[in-house]
């Protein structure tokens, strides 16, 4: 079985991204072939400052083999360090109707918030679909904001097959649902561009500020919280603390007793905790800056030899070349 993912260099990543994706994709190693990579073409839709993209890249990378990545498993790679998949791009374009990409929520989302649309921004799931396509992919596991990007890359690979003959594999999302949408400090969906993260490996000070300042209501300690399952800091300790810390101040919430800055002080330690072993290697990575990038051109490497074939799989079947 082939498992295949990407992940934006478009800013630091957050637990949402950590517990959303990365941490499935890290346990799928051990289930089947994986093939994971750092969507920097995908970052172009949102993000035009060279230097910016260039040192997310690297974060990325540094991120994702700290947290358990393991490139002797997986194959990780750049996704420009492929350009084949810009021609494949415009090849399932050609097949994609607008209907269906005027539908995606993601662009639909963007519009609503302003966002001043350019020709990338509204292609990005063409893109994200060559880029599952162009691996043979079976198995996609990605956050559940995704899954549409993926089921429009089923229909487009699908289409395809009917129009050239059977070229492409139907992928499939893989999604927790347990871990659907992590809350971020303001309740709503964590999220880089909504400012309500807390970093995955961001500075202590700061993320200690950062969850202290998450939302709360102004209810007493004392009165008890019917609703406790749906605080955001009980939702997050959930995901950082073993069980049955998480259950107990959970009672204790929904019971009465436990004022929300003891809360939020037990979340943070957690936190700080749950990643301190992976904040350790991340560290050793920085200071060995060769090996990551050593580990990146062999990942474009192996990725080319799948890459090619599939891409002269497509050419021919749909008259391209001799
Ligand atoms: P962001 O919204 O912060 O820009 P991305 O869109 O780059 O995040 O998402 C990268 C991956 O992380 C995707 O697979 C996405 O589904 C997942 N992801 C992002 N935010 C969350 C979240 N709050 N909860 C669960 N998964 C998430
Ligand atoms: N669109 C994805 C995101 O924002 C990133 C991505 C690009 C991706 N190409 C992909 C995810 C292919 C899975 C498969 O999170």
């Amino acid at each position: 079985m082939r498992i295949l993912s990407g992940i934006q260099p478009s800013g630091a990543l957050h637990i949402g991204n950590y517990f959303g994706m990365m941490k499935p994709a890290i346990e799928l190693q051990s289930q089947g072939e994986c093939y994971y990579f750092i969507a920097d073409y995908h970052s172009m839709t949102s993000l035009s400052d060279a230097a910016e993209r260039r040192r997310n890249s690297r974060d990325v990378a540094l991120d994702f083999l700290a947290s358990g990545l393991d490139p002797q498993k997986s194959v990780f790679f750049r996704q420009s360090d492929l350009p084949e998949v810009t021609e494949l791009t415009w090849i399932i374009g050609t097949l994609t109707p607008m209907g269906l990409l005027e539908r995606a929520h993601s662009y639909k989302d963007k519009l609503a918030k302003g966002v001043a649309a350019n020709f990338g921004l509204f292609a990005y799931p063409v893109l994200m679909a060559s880029d599952i396509l162009l691996y043979d992919s079976n198995l996609v596991p990605v956050g559940k904001d995704q899954k549409q990007h993926v089921e429009m890359t089923r229909d487009i690979a699908i289409k395809f097959n009917q129009t050239y003959g059977e070229t492409f594999v139907i992928p499939e999302p893989a999604i927790r649902e347990e871990v659907a949408t992590v809350p971020g400090l303001d309740g709503q969906k964590m999220s880089k561009s909504y400012g309500n993260t807390i970093e995955l490996f961001g500075e202590e000070k700061a993320m200690r500020k950062r969850i202290m300042s998450i939302v709360m209501d102004s209810r007493t300690p004392l009165e008890p919280k019917p609703d406790a399952d749906r605080n955001v800091a009980i939702q997050l300790l959930k995901l950082v603390a073993p069980k049955e810390v998480a259950v107990d101040y959970e009672n204790r919430l929904r019971t009465g007793g436990l004022g929300y800055g003891d809360l939020k002080k037990t979340l943070f330690e957690h936190y700080w905790n749950h990643f301190a072993a992976a904040r350790a290697r991340r560290a050793e990575l920085v200071a060995n800056r060769d090996y990551v990038d050593q580990v990146l051109r062999d990942g474009a490497e192996r990725a080319r030899a799948v890459a090619s074939k599939v891409l002269e799989r497509a050419r021919v079947a749909c008259g391209l070349g001799d």
